[in-house]
């Protein structure tokens, strides 16, 4: 299958990755990752040039990595340092390395074109560094689905009554429209509630015991994160659309690893301005999240399963589904220019 290259996705938490190997595979592409001795993350190509031997069955000799075979050894830019039995060093014998950063406890990888690599560009929000925000690592969810039509589901509130009745949504939701705006760097897909009943969510957090309104604003950014916000403001206070942080915010932010063509890692954590500084509100946020997550999990790794034995079959489009044709016109545009800028280097 073909991704968009030129772009960062996360390579893992910072937890992850020690002064160990560790072997990932992003965009079909086997990597391995270590730490050096001073900490930075270093990530390669999982095979030795030789024999093809992946260098994760290898091992580290100070920072430089040593392969398991014959004992052929590269330092952190690839490049062979040793060859056991040869004074000569081989300019063939170099592995590819993929620029790595580090930002809000996560790796990054850039898997395109090096020189286009900025990091200036990873993904942020400024509630990061916002006095009143709380920001917590969740979890990362395996799934057996491929990653478009998990981003799918990340620009699509409509689902949320029937797939979440219990954490994210409730039945009062169902017929109420979704706005689309696929003019933006995200994809935005959004609604809101006014005056109804707190979902399960808002009744513990804060803990409103009369009507809310309640809004769920999806952004997708092409090609693989999602920030969902959502949240909840006492009906009586009369909230405008644009004055969601008055209420109570939260954002799931949902970075997306697409493993293969039917593999995807969903690594999700959250922000929020409520209950700031609260350890158990942050355990409790995130097993709601967990049974919220796993409800989606279900439903896209089934539905995995159908399109693995379909034949010349296309879904059948309704009108909630502006946001995710946007996002895979998006996603072919984007494949497209990357193939067109190859072809002419
Ligand atoms: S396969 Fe790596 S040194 Fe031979
Ligand atoms: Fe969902």
């Amino acid at each position: 299958m073909e991704y968009v290259r030129n772009a960062w996705y996360v390579a893992g938490w910072s937890s992850e990755f020690a002064n160990d190997l560790s072997a990932v595979k992003i965009l079909e592409d086997n990597i391995v990752i270590y730490r050096t001795s001073k900490g930075r993350v270093i990530a390669m190509e999982d095979r030795c040039p030789h024999r093809f031997l992946p260098l994760s069955m290898g091992k580290l000799i100070g920072d430089n990595l040593q392969c398991g075979y014959h004992g052929v050894t590269y330092n952190c830019e690839g490049h062979c340092v040793r060859i056991p039995g040869q004074k000569k060093i081989q300019k063939t014998l170099k592995v590819r390395t993929y620029p790595v950063f580090e930002q809000h406890d996560i790796v990054w990888i850039w898997m395109g074109d090096k020189s286009l690599a900025d990091t200036s560009e990873i993904f942020d929000m400024p509630q990061f560094a916002q006095a009143g925000w709380e920001a917590h690592q969740g979890d990362a969810i395996h799934l057996t689905s491929n990653y478009l039509n998990v981003a799918e589901n990340l620009v699509d509130p409509a689902h949320v009554s029937f797939v979440h009745p219990t954490t994210l949504g409730s039945s009062a939701s169902e017929d109420v429209p979704v706005h689309f705006d696929t003019s933006g760097d995200a994809i935005v897909a959004w609604r809101w509630i006014r005056d109804s009943p707190p979902i399960g969510f808002f009744k513990e957090f804060p803990g409103y015991k009369t009507n809310v309104d309640r809004w769920h604003y999806y952004y997708l950014y092409p090609p693989s994160i999602a920030v969902i916000d959502f949240g909840s403001a006492d009906s009586k206070e009369q909230i405008e659309e644009n004055q969601r942080h008055l209420g109570t915010q939260l954002f799931a932010l949902h970075f997306l690893t697409p493993v293969s063509s039917n593999r995807t890692i969903d690594r999700w954590m959250h922000l929020r301005n409520v209950a700031v500084g609260d350890e158990t509100a942050s355990s409790k946020i995130n097993s709601m999240f967990k049974v919220a997550f796993a409800e989606d999990k279900q439903i896209l790794e089934a539905i995995q399963e159908q399109e693995d034995h379909l034949q010349n079959q296309n879904p059948v489009h309704i009108s909630i589904d502006k946001g995710s044709i946007a996002y895979r016109r998006r996603i072919a545009d984007l494949i497209k220019s990357e193939a067109a800028d190859n072809s002419t280097m």
